[in-house]
């Protein structure tokens, strides 16, 4: 017996010496910004921690429709990024954790205010504008000048050229649903979202791929948010973008922790880690220029300044309201989703 307990030890040491040391433990994240910035954000905490990342990327409205759908054995323990209002409908329906973390006095007002509104279940990481970027190659070659203004885009001119996406799946596109609702009050938003879709040739999926198509000469118009084209722009593609005139929404990328997540501890060592100066200030190395949430990170010199911007005064609380994002889903599926098919 006493040799059997000998050799299992030494095997067990001969096995440690040779396997790679073990992480701490795991973390499952669910990322809502783009690919790119999703696999740094992965790479970087994994650099600098002891903890195995099994990161999974996906568009805003899916990563809610997952934390609804896992909400009885959640298997994700933190939702980085994405836009704001699923994140405050996830914690309407209370599917995540409140936390204040130690670097809450470190953010800009808006991103507090996001925490504060949510009864600390979400909380701002980015912030960003909504507009569009266009190929100017495509418009020129076609003879049609840029559009300036959301009205611009219904003129029967830009049929076949413009693509948005699907608000179900897509945080930037709820983004656009509820900016023309406060603009133009909702009946007449669906008005004008029922004329846009005779120029609309594609609701993808996820939210920034309208100016990707753009990019590569699929479109000449994308609508998504403004940093999306600019990236476009920086990576060489003839992209310029538009802030519309009328005035336009914005978002508050925003992070929650998942009610029950397994890996509690872990998630609460990323949430703060993600909120840090350092972390947020390697977003442009991965072509994302948004607004970073902490007041020590470097602002990017490309980010769209929304000083710059004709903002609405985006009201998070009401359309990141349950009940009002569902019934505007509802609406758009009916009148705009179902003339799509
Ligand atoms: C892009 C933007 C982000 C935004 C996200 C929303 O990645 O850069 O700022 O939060 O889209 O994605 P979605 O696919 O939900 O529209």
């Amino acid at each position: 017996m006493r040799t059997k307990l000998l050799v299992t030890t030494i095997l067990f040491g001969a096995m440690a010496a040779v396997l790679p040391a073990r992480a701490a433990g795991t973390l499952n994240l669910v990322c809502a910004a783009d690919v790119k910035w999703c696999e740094l954000m992965e790479r970087e905490f994994e650099a600098s921690h002891d903890i195995d990342v099994n990161m999974v990327r996906m568009s805003s409205g899916e990563a809610y429709a997952r934390l609804r759908a896992e909400a009885r054995n959640p298997k994700t323990d933190v939702w980085w990024a994405g836009t704001g209002d699923p994140h405050l409908q996830a914690a309407d329906d209370n599917l995540t954790l409140e936390y204040k973390s130690p670097m809450l006095d470190q953010l800009q007002p808006w991103a507090q205010r996001q925490a504060e509104v949510s009864g600390y279940k979400t909380v701002g990481v980015y912030s960003g504008a909504l507009g569009w970027g266009y190929n100017t190659q495509i418009l020129e070659k076609k003879g049609l000048a840029a559009p300036a203004c959301w009205k611009d885009l219904t003129d029967a001119k830009y049929k076949g050229e413009i693509q948005i996406a699907n608000p179900n799946s897509s945080g930037t596109a709820y983004t656009a649903l509820a900016t023309l609702v406060q603009l133009m009050g909702e009946d007449e938003a669906f008005a004008y979202q029922k004329a846009l879709n005779a120029n609309v040739t594609q609701y993808t999926k996820s939210g920034s791929a309208p100016v990707k198509a753009a990019a590569r000469g699929e479109t000449g118009i994308g609508i998504v948010f403004m940093h999306d084209a600019v990236a476009m722009t920086k990576q060489g593609f003839p992209v310029k973008t538009v802030a519309p005139c009328e005035g336009t929404g914005f978002e508050v990328g925003s992070m929650s922790i998942v009610k029950g997540a397994k890996n509690l501890e872990n998630a609460k060592v990323f949430y703060d880690w993600a909120l840090s100066p350092e972390v947020q200030s390697k977003a442009a190395e991965a072509d994302s220029f948004q607004l970073p949430s902490n007041k020590g990170a470097t602002v990017p010199p490309e980010a769209p300044r929304l000083d710059d911007i004709k903002l609405i005064d985006y009201d998070f609380a009401k359309y990141g309201n349950a009940e009002t994002r569902k019934a505007l889903l509802e609406r758009w599926d009916r009148e705009i989703g179902a003339a799509a098919n």
